[in-house]
C-alpha cells in the first residue's frame, strides 16, 4: 500500500523527469539549431550593412590583396611550384586561378579534381586563400574551355550566330572566330551546370573545414563580340517574343532607382511594361544588349544556382568593360555581358550572382570604380593592369571604395620580381586591415588617387585635408594616399607622392594645426612608434610630406594629431 504522501511524491518525481526531458530537449535543439548556425555562417559569405558589404572569412572581414594567374598557370601543378613562393613574397593572401571545364570533365559526366585538389593543398600550405575562376561555356566570349566531346559536337552544343559581324569594329582578332556557344541552349547550360555543382560538391567535399576556397567566379567575360545579339534559329525566335515578366516585374519595382542608361533607355518607349523587347525598349543595339544581357544573366544563374545548392560560396561575374570614350556599341564590346548599364538587367536575371566586377586595365580607374559601385554593387577588381601601378591603385579601391577585393592581372609575371613594390603596399596595407575594415561603410576613411589632377581637398570632420601632388605629368607616377580618422583629432595617413597641408571646416574655430605627427607602422594591430616629425620635417608645423622612395621605407605612414584654432 502507498501513501498518499508516497504518491505524491511519485507524481512530483514524474513531473521532474518530464520537464527535465523537456528542458534537455529543447536545450539539445537550441544547441543543434545554433551549431547549424554556426556551419552556416562559417562559409565565407558576404555581409552588407546599410551602407557597405564586407566578405566574411572565418568570422572576420577579409580583403583579398590578391592577384590573378595568367589563364594556364593552374593547369599544371608542376608549373606553380615556383609561382607559389613568391605570391607570399609579394604578401598576397588570396590568389586568383582558373578551374576549366575542358580539365575538370574530360569525358561526359567523369570528374576529374585532381589539379583542383593539388591547388587548394598548395593554397593551404602557403596560407594562401583562393578565388576559382570557373572558366566554363564562356571564357573572354569564346567557348574555348568546353571539353573536347562539347567542342566536337555543334549539332547538340549550339552555337551564336553573327548577321555582319564586320560592320562592326571589333578590335580583337577572336571577334571574327565563331567558336562560341549560343547562351539559347539549354543543352550546354545543363551540361555546364552539372560539371560546376560537381565542382562545387567536390569543394564542399575537400574543403568545407578549411575555407581555403573563400569565393567563385562562374564564366569569364560574357557577352557576343562581332554582333549586337545572337541570331541563330533559338536566338530569333526568343527574340519575338515578350519580355519575361520576371524582368518587367523587376523593372517596376526598382523604376525609380534603375541604372540611368537602362532608364533612359525604357524611358523611350514611356515605360512600356508588356510587349516584346521591340515594344519594351524600341528598335536597335541597346534592345539587342539588353536582350542578351537577361539570357546571358539567366544562363550564368542556372549555373551559380546549380553550385551554390552544393556549396554557397560567395559568387561573382567580371567585365570585359566598354570604352566609352571610343563610344563603342554592343558588339564592339561583348554584348550582353555584365557591364555596368546592365548591371539591373543582369541582377534581375541572375539573383544567385552576387556581385559584378570590372577587368579594370583603363587609365579612367577611378571612372570604372564609380561605376561598378552604383546601387550597392560591392567592388572586386579581379583584374587591373599590371603595368599600370597596381600599387598605387590598390590604395583607391580599398580605401574610397572599400573594395573587398584588388588583383593585378598575371601576378605570376616575370615583371612581379619579389621586390615589386606591390608587395611593399599589400605589406602596409594588411598591417592596416583592421582599421580599414572598421570604417568601411562610414566616412572615416578615404582614398585619393592622382589621373590628370593636380590637387584635391578631402573633408573630414572638422579637418579639411590639402592633397597637392609632386608630380606634373601623367606619365610619372600618381600620387595616391589614404587617410583614417582614429579619432575627431586623429588621422592616420599613408600614401606616396603629395604633400598635405590642413585647413578647418570649424566655423568657429577657422584654423587647423599640427599637434603632432608620429611615423610608425602597426605589428599585429599595435602601433609601433617611430620619430616624431617637426621642424624641417613638417614644413616647421605648416605641411607634411609624403615623398616616394625614402632611404627607410617605400610606404610612409604617419599618425597625425590636429586642432582647430583662432587667431
Ligand atoms: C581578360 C580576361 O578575363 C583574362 O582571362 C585574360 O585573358 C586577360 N583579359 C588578358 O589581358
Amino acid at each position: 500500500m502507498t501513501t498518499k504522501k508516497q504518491r505524491n511524491a511519485c507524481v512530483f518525481a514524474g513531473l521532474v523527469l518530464f520537464f527535465s526531458l523537456i528542458l534537455s530537449l529543447c536545450i539539445n535543439y537550441a544547441e543543434g539549431a545554433s551549431c547549424g548556425n554556426r556551419e552556416r555562417t562559417d562559409i565565407p559569405h558576404l555581409k552588407k550593412t546599410a551602407t557597405a558589404t564586407q566578405l566574411i572569412v572565418d568570422n572576420e572581414p577579409f580583403v583579398m590583396l590578391a592577384g590573378e594567374l595568367h589563364n594556364s598557370s593552374s593547369s599544371n601543378l608542376e608549373y606553380m611550384e615556383h609561382v607559389w613562393d613568391k605570391l607570399v613574397l609579394l604578401n598576397l593572401n588570396t590568389v586568383l586561378a582558373a578551374v576549366t571545364w575542358q580539365s575538370v570533365e574530360p569525358e561526359e559526366g567523369k570528374f576529374d579534381f585532381t589539379l583542383l585538389d593539388g591547388l587548394i593543398a598548395k593554397a593551404r600550405e602557403y596560407n594562401l586563400r583562393l578565388v576559382l575562376l570557373w572558366f566554363g561555356t564562356w571564357k573572354n566570349t569564346i567557348s574555348c574551355y568546353a571539353p573536347d566531346w562539347v567542342k566536337k559536337d555543334r549539332d547538340r552544343f549550339k552555337h551564336a550566330q553573327r548577321k555582319s559581324p564586320r560592320k562592326l569594329r571589333p578590335r580583337w582578332g577572336f571577334g571574327e572566330k565563331l567558336e562560341v556557344i549560343s547562351p539559347f541552349c539549354e543543352e550546354t547550360r545543363d551540361a555546364d551546370k552539372q560539371a560546376f555543382a560537381a565542382m562545387m560538391r567536390h569543394i564542399h567535399k575537400v574543403d568545407a573545414d578549411g575555407h581555403t576556397v573563400i569565393m567563385i567566379q562562374v564564366e569569364n567575360e560574357t557577352g557576343l563580340l562581332g554582333d549586337s545579339r545572337d541570331r541563330s534559329a533559338l536566338a530569333e525566335k526568343a527574340f519575338g517574343q515578350s519580355v519575361p515578366k520576371e524582368l518587367i516585374q523587376y523593372l517596376r519595382r526598382h523604376k525609380g532607382s534603375l541604372i540611368q542608361e537602362l532608364h533612359t533607355i525604357w524611358a523611350r518607349t514611356g515605360f512600356r511594361t508588356s510587349g516584346t523587347w521591340t515594344e519594351l525598349f524600341g528598335e536597335g543595339p541597346d534592345t539587342d544588349e539588353i536582350f542578351m544581357a537577361w539570357h546571358i544573366g539567366r544562363y550564368v544563374d542556372e549555373i551559380a544556382k546549380a553550385g551554390k545548392a552544393e556549396y554557397p560560396l560567395p559568387m561573382f561575374v567580371n567585365t570585359w568593360l566598354m570604352r566609352e570614350e571610343l563610344n563603342e556599341l554592343p558588339g564592339e564590346y561583348p554584348s550582353g555581358g555584365p557591364v555596368s548599364k546592365m548591371m539591373d538587367v543582369w541582377r534581375a536575371a541572375a539573383p544567385n550572382v552576387d556581385l559584378i566586377a570590372p577587368d579594370i586595365y583603363w587609365p579612367y580607374f577611378k571612372a570604372v570604380c564609380a561605376k561598378y559601385t552604383r546601387s550597392g554593387n560591392p567592388l572586386l577588381i579581379p583584374e587591373a593592369n599590371r603595368d599600370a601601378e597596381p600599387e598605387r591603385k590598390v590604395f583607391y579601391a580599398v580605401a574610397e571604395h572599400d573594395a573587398i577585393c584588388f588583383a593585378p592581372f598575371g601576378i605570376d609575371n616575370k615583371d612581379f620580381k619579389p621586390e615589386h613594390p606591390l608587395g611593399q603596399s599589400y605589406k602596409l596595407l594588411s598591417s592596416l586591415i583592421h582599421l580599414i575594415t572598421k570604417c568601411h561603410g562610414t566616412e572615416k576613411i578615404r582614398g585619393f588617387l592622382q589621373y590628370k589632377e593636380k590637387r584635391l581637398a578631402i573633408d573630414i570632420g572638422d579637418y579639411r585635408f590639402n592633397i597637392s601632388y609632386n608630380q606634373e605629368s601623367e606619365q610619372d607616377h600618381s600620387g595616391c594616399g589614404l587617410i583614417i580618422a582614429l579619432a575627431p583629432d586623429e588621422f592616420l595617413i599613408a600614401g606616396l607622392d603629395f604633400v598635405l597641408s590642413f585647413g578647418s571646416n570649424n566655423k568657429d574655430l577657422p584654423h587647423a594645426g599640427i599637434l603632432s605627427i608620429q611615423e610608425g607602422r602597426f605589428e599585429e594591430a599595435t602601433w609601433v612608434p617611430g620619430r616624431w616629425l617637426n621642424g624641417d620635417e613638417n614644413g616647421h608645423g605648416t605641411e607634411l610630406g609624403f615623398p616616394s622612395e625614402l632611404a627607410t621605407e617605400r610606404f610612409p605612414v604617419r599618425k597625425v594629431r590636429l586642432y582647430c584654432f583662432k587667431q
